[in-house]
């Protein structure tokens, strides 16, 4: 990463991209320290796509159902990133399992954001099955991506408190407004900063090591305090 250039950020999709709409805003405020540089969707004409066009971010779509194997989908993907060259490449809501050739080609650099307390409910239909388990709390997980899914070091996550009166689509509504929206930014920052590192499988944030993930709302101690 070249420090004195905002990091290089790539961010893959499969629909909707309201976190891709969070790391653009936040990119807009200069409070992302980073540069989207490229939005890659697996699906064609999603809305997430229009949203970073509206930005002025270049896409491309590589459609899952034009290669035979997930191996020549995955190598064409990976090629495509890594000819932008990113600091940092971001999942956000991108529903296709990664091939460890892939994963390692990227390995460190990789984000993903998943809908549940990690290590509880990875895959799919997270929220029904925080409902249906009667779990009092609920929410979302940043992770690095390695070969495991949805099981590489968690750096960051947010909880709400489950509602007696929620439904799965309640649910899931308040998760991605009041912890997914707010948490990938942060997260993404931390990398851009050079702040979160994943070290021998372990990730680190400063000089610490993250035996658990760091808690939404953070408290910032390094930053923003006054000067002398
Ligand atoms: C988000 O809830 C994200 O956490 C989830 O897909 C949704 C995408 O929404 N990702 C996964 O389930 C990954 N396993 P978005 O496209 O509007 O950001």
């Amino acid at each position: 990463m070249n420090p004195s250039q905002p990091a290089r950020l790539v961010v893959l999709i499969s629909g909707t991209g309201r976190n891709l709409q969070a790391l653009i805003d936040a990119a807009e405020r200069d409070d992302l320290h980073a540069r989207i540089v490229l939005v890659i969707s697996n699906r064609p004409g999603v809305q997430g796509l229009a949203r970073a066009e509206a930005a002025g971010i270049a896409t491309q779509t590589i459609d899952h159902r034009d290669y035979p194997t997930r191996e020549a989908f995955d190598q064409v993907l990976g090629d495509a990133i890594a000819a932008v060259e990113p600091d940092i490449v971001a999942l956000a809501g991108f529903m296709r399992i990664l091939t460890a050739e892939f994963i390692r080609r990227f390995e460190g650099r990789m984000l993903n954001i998943h809908p549940s307390l990690l290590p509880k409910y990875r895959g799919l239909q997270t929220h029904r099955r925080a409902l249906e388990a009667a779990d009092h709390w609920h929410g979302a997980s940043i992770h690095f991506v390695t070969e495991e899914l949805d099981g590489g070091p968690v750096v960051l996550q947010g909880r709400i408190a489950v509602e007696p009166t929620d439904t799965e689509e309640t649910l899931a509504r308040r998760v991605m407004e009041n912890v997914e929206l707010q948490i990938y930014p942060a997260a993404v920052r931390w990398m851009a900063d050079g702040r979160l590192r994943l070290r021998d499988h372990v990730a680190w944030l400063d000089d610490t090591q993250l035996q658990t993930p760091a808690l939404w709302p953070l408290e910032e101690s390094t930053e923003d305090s006054p000067t002398p």
